[in-house]
């Protein structure tokens, strides 16, 4: 009884908080707090006929990360999405100033979620500690901390040691962990193994910086795609270099070969960001039921201060992609069919030429184009009626730039502009994902995406550039996905 009270308190505090949210920059079909902060996905895993995902959050506050608790929503099909109480609480002595994150396996119909435990000590050196620790759920919905944790107290990898992702190979468990050494100024991912999934020893260095790739590897993710292995990760600490790494923080991947016997890994590729967009971070992979390694990434980045703060939340997850690996070591992202089943009303069809705008209803659509090989182009989505291009991150201009090749996303404002060489096949093709505040958009086959967000004030319209001619345009409006009962 008692637990039926607290659930329906929380559940009523959901649909309370979330009524109290300004709507005009909170997403229609991604998956954003009911209300307070958002960041890294955690515990990403098919459980029981569904997937489950959790997330660093803070319900206290939208303003700030605060200390992390692990939010949590489930699917059945990646693309609908239920908002679930909260999993996990920094109520032990070992995680009191975060739950941070973590992954999911799942055996025998037990969850079992590995996270770190962070604690501050403001004003001593080192000024935190974390430390891995197990939690454990056989309904999916309450989670038990499990009795002896932490399970892994590394004095010699202190401080920063966090964000465990696990797998099971053979009988045996692998946690890739994030760390930095040499006095924090060098990052480098961790790998350990366990029997029975408690006792872990670390094995063996994946791979480390050299200080080109910075001073902190954070959410390490570890896994076989077609022949190789792929080593994601977010490394903090990285410089601008040109049109690459403009971001605060990076994530990308390195391609190489890893051998379970000797537990080395050897990279044959260099690091490659993921993403060219302004807000994508701490990713996290799970293999779907239908054998897909399918991703999610944080469609944020940390210290932007974001407009949508002080209208009751922070923070949403990019849509679920499929992730391949082309012959040269290159990560393809696509959006996954199911996303059709989101799909709405078509607003437009067919050729169009330079000027064409179309309102969008709910600013929510999929934009699926087609353009010549040697034809530039230029997208605008801007409030309808705009009278200028370029303000302050009101509005976003795709521009491919069909001699340089380069493709690029301009949303106005300071640091606006982020852009990559692109070398289409043989058509430019592109499907682009706007969501309130927010826009995805994969082209060509998925080999190049940028995820930004952008804060539009009224309805938005999307507009072809007076020079530009899409042999193909189709809009389509997208339906919410996401409900909180
Ligand atoms: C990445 C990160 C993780 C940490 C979590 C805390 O964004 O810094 O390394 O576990 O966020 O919320």
């Amino acid at each position: 009884m008692a637990t039926l009270q607290i659930s329906l308190i929380i559940f009523l505090s959901f649909y309370r908080c979330n009524a109290q949210v300004n709507q005009r920059y909170y997403p229609r079909y991604h998956l954003a707090p009911p209300y307070g902060w958002m960041n890294d996905p955690n515990g990403f895993c098919y459980f029981k006929n569904e997937y489950h995902l959790f997330y660093q959050y803070n319900p206290n506050s939208s303003l700030v990360p605060g200390i992390a608790h692990w939010g949590h929503a489930k699917s059945s099909d990646l693309v609908h999405w239920k908002h679930l109480p909260i999993a996990m609480y920094p109520d032990q002595s070992f995680d009191k100033t975060g739950v941070f994150s973590g992954s999911a396996i799942v055996e025998n119909d037990t969850m079992y979620l590995y996270y770190t435990g962070n604690v501050n000590h403001p004003g001593k050196t080192p000024d935190h500690i974390q430390r891995q620790a197990l939690a454990v759920s056989t309904d999916g919905v309450t989670f038990t901390k499990y009795k002896s944790n932490p399970i892994i107290i590394e004095d010699k990898h202190q401080p920063n040691l966090r964000d465990p992702k696990v797998w099971e190979h053979d009988g045996t468990y692998y946690m890739v962990l994030g760390n930095s050494f040499n006095n924090d100024s060098l990052g480098r991912v961790l790998l350990y193994t366990s029997e029975d999934k408690i006792n872990w020893q670390q094995v063996s260095i994946l791979d480390k910086s050299d200080g080109f790739l910075g001073f902190m590897w954070e959410c390490p993710d570890f896994f076989k795609l077609n022949d190789h292995f792929v080593l994601l990760f977010s490394p903090q600490g990285m410089k601008a270099e040109g049109s690459k790494y403009r971001n605060l923080y990076q994530t990308g991947y390195i391609v190489g070969n890893f051998n379970y016997s000797s537990k080395q890994f050897k990279p044959i590729t260099k690091f490659r960001e993921l993403d060219h967009g302004h807000d994508f971070y701490a990713t996290q992979s799970v293999l779907d039921k239908k054998g897909r390694r399918v991703v999610v990434a944080w469609l944020d980045m940390w210290d932007q201060n974001y407009p949508e703060g002080p209208d009751g939340f922070t923070g949403q997850m990019t849509i679920v992609r499929q992730l391949s690996l082309t012959k040269d070591g290159h990560l393809i992202q696509t959006p996954l069919p199911e996303m059709k089943s989101a799909r709405g009303k078509i607003l437009c069809r067919g050729r169009a030429s330079g000027g064409t705008t179309v309102f969008l209803e709910d600013n929510a659509a999929e934009i699926s184009l087609i353009v010549k090989r040697n034809n530039s182009l230029e997208l605008n989505i801007e409030p309808e009626n705009s009278l200028s291009d370029g303000q302050n991150r009101t509005s976003v201009k795709i521009l491919y730039d069909a001699q340089s090749r380069t493709l690029t996303l301009d949303r106005g404002g300071p640091d606006g502009i982020r852009s990559t060489a692109w070398h289409p096949k043989k058509i430019v093709k592109m499907r682009i994902y706007v969501d309130a505040s927010s826009v995805e958009l994969f082209a060509g086959d998925g080999e190049v995406t940028f995820s930004s967000r952008f804060f539009p004030d009224g309805n938005l319209q999307v507009r072809l550039g007076d020079k530009s001619v899409a042999e193909y345009l189709q809009i389509t409006q997208l339906k919410p996905t996401v409900s909180f009962d």
